[in-house]
């Protein structure tokens, strides 16, 4: 695990962007995963800069959603689909066709978790995750006592998430269940890159670098992750 600390936000965007340019640019036609949620705004932000200036092409690159509510789609604000349409997709001129994204109105969400299962095994493996953290540990919707050999699942979800993930909706939602990539996929991906900021996640930021390797705070896994660096404001660091 190689840490980087940064002195804010901005800062740990940038660190991060600039290693997924440079990774992307090494691998063009990379299967890549990028997290929805708060953080990775202001990588997508600057990945979309760097792009507009020819820096970096994702025109080749196929992108797997990470992880999704139950019962929502992007035509649900606050969706994690709706969330990377904003944000990264529709900036980065994102076709369609290379983005395959969790179905989570689907009847048969078994068979959901398949299709993504099998569209990750036709590319091989994800070449590079970009992955927040949860005050809980959780990566993606891979919660606190997920398998550890988990692929595709669908998941209740925690306590802790179903609350702090109001902060995605204008309204109320109920936030029973999720479906996501398993724990198997992010340790098969042949990069992946973590981001943290604020001092909220510090506890859970410090146990997953420091702590025992348990699926009780599932980001401690990474630690023995062949290839994962990880960005953080210095508010979520604790020395
Ligand atoms: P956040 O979500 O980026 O909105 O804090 C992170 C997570 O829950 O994984």
């Amino acid at each position: 695990m190689n840490v980087s600390v940064l002195k804010d936000y901005e800062a740990m965007s940038k660190a991060a962007a600039e290693k997924i340019a440079e990774l992307v640019n090494a691998n063009p036609n990379a299967l890549v995963c990028f997290a929805a949620g708060s953080t990775p705004i202001g990588t997508f932000e600057i990945l979309a800069d760097l792009a507009a200036d020819k820096k970096v092409d994702f025109g080749s690159c196929k992108f797997v959603g990470l992880d999704e509510w139950v019962g929502m789609d992007k035509t649900d604000s606050g969706s994690c689909q709706e969330t990377l349409w904003k944000t990264l997709f529709l900036p980065l001129q994102i076709k369609e066709e290379n983005i395959c994204f969790f179905d989570a109105k689907a009847k048969d969400l078994q068979q959901e978790c398949q299709r993504v299962d099998q569209y990750i095994m036709d590319h091989g493996n994800i070449d590079l995750m970009l992955l927040g953290i949860g005050v809980n540990g959780h990566l993606g919707f891979n919660e606190p006592g997920v398998s550890f050999n988990s692929l595709s699942h669908v998941v209740n979800l925690d306590q802790n998430t179903k609350s702090v993930g109001q902060k995605y909706f204008e309204t109320e939602r109920e936030l029973s269940k999720g479906i996501t990539l398993g724990t198997q996929h992010i340790m098969d991906s042949n990069t992946v890159i973590l981001i943290a900021n604020g001092a909220y996640k510090a506890e859970a930021v410090h146990r997953m670098i420091h702590g025992e390797v348990t699926n009780e705070l599932p980001a401690t896994i990474l630690q023995t992750h062949r290839e994962c660096y990880v960005y953080l404001e210095e508010g979520a660091f604790r020395r």
